[in-house]
């Protein structure tokens, strides 16, 4: 099976060709004693920190009138778009059990007046009406059937003029994964049976779920903002 190169004996070989950071530490993570797992969640937090801050800063929203964080968990990335465009409302959308932990963040941030909370599941009946819907690192938890079915949902839920934002980690055309990429790959594979994905590949996905994609935006370490919009004829 072929997943972003993993494949390729050049990048797979276990030893000398493997790039330092993850010979010697994964992924820049110190060595610790076995069993401590806090200087990894540290780096975990810090790394998530990065990208959510990269994409505030890459990707304008301050067109949308709401953007609805869909699998947004507590509400860390929608908190830090709201507070960054300030007339831009929320709609954090995730199962019921992870929206309990969310009031608490979004209040710390100072946002809650302007974010509703709605629990809910991804394969039922999502916010309907709204401009903006954000999916952030969801998508390559799914595998291609259940994947085009949310960007179905999704679009049926949209304004006809609204768009859909996926924040994934792509792979564009021409260019070399890069490690990062390929591990989460490797991960997906594993944890939950979805996979990181070429630019390719989200078109194709998105036009089965009667949408297209008008721009990719690059943020940080391979993640990219997907921008799609629903096509004509749809
Ligand atoms: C990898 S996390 C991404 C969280 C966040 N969007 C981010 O970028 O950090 C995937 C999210 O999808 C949510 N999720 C998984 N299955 C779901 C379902 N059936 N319905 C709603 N949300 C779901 C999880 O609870 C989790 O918050």
């Amino acid at each position: 099976m072929e997943r972003l190169g993993l494949t390729d004996p050049q990048r797979t070989d276990r030893g000398t060709r493997l790039p330092p950071r993850i010979r010697d530490g994964c992924l820049g993570v110190p060595r610790t004693a076995p069993g401590d797992r806090r200087a990894i969640q540290q780096h975990h937090d810090r790394a998530e920190c990065s990208e959510l801050g990269g994409l505030v800063r890459t990707y304008d929203f301050a067109s949308a009138a709401t953007v609805v964080d869909v699998g947004g968990g507590h509400g860390r990335l929608l908190a830090s778009i709201l507070k960054t465009f300030p007339s831009v409302r929320g709609v954090l959308f995730d199962l019921p059990k992870v929206v309990e932990g969310a009031p608490a963040l979004l209040a710390a941030a100072g946002v809650a007046d302007r974010c509703e909370i709605v629990g809910g599941d991804l394969f039922g009946q999502l916010p309907p009406g709204f401009d903006t819907y954000l999916m952030s690192r969801v998508i390559h938890d799914w595998d291609d059937e259940q994947t085009v079915g949310i960007l179905d949902r999704c679009r049926r839920v949209m304004k006809p003029e609204g768009r859909l934002l996926l924040v994934e980690r792509v792979v564009v055309t021409g260019q070399q994964p890069d490690m990062q990429t390929m591990l989460s790959d490797l991960t997906m594979l594993v944890g939950t049976g979805g996979r990181e994905r070429t630019d390719e590949e989200f078109r194709a996905l998105l036009a089965r779920a009667g949408l297209e994609i008008t721009r990719l935006v690059p943020v940080l370490h391979g993640l990219h903002v997907i921008e799609s919009v629903p096509t004509a004829e749809v």
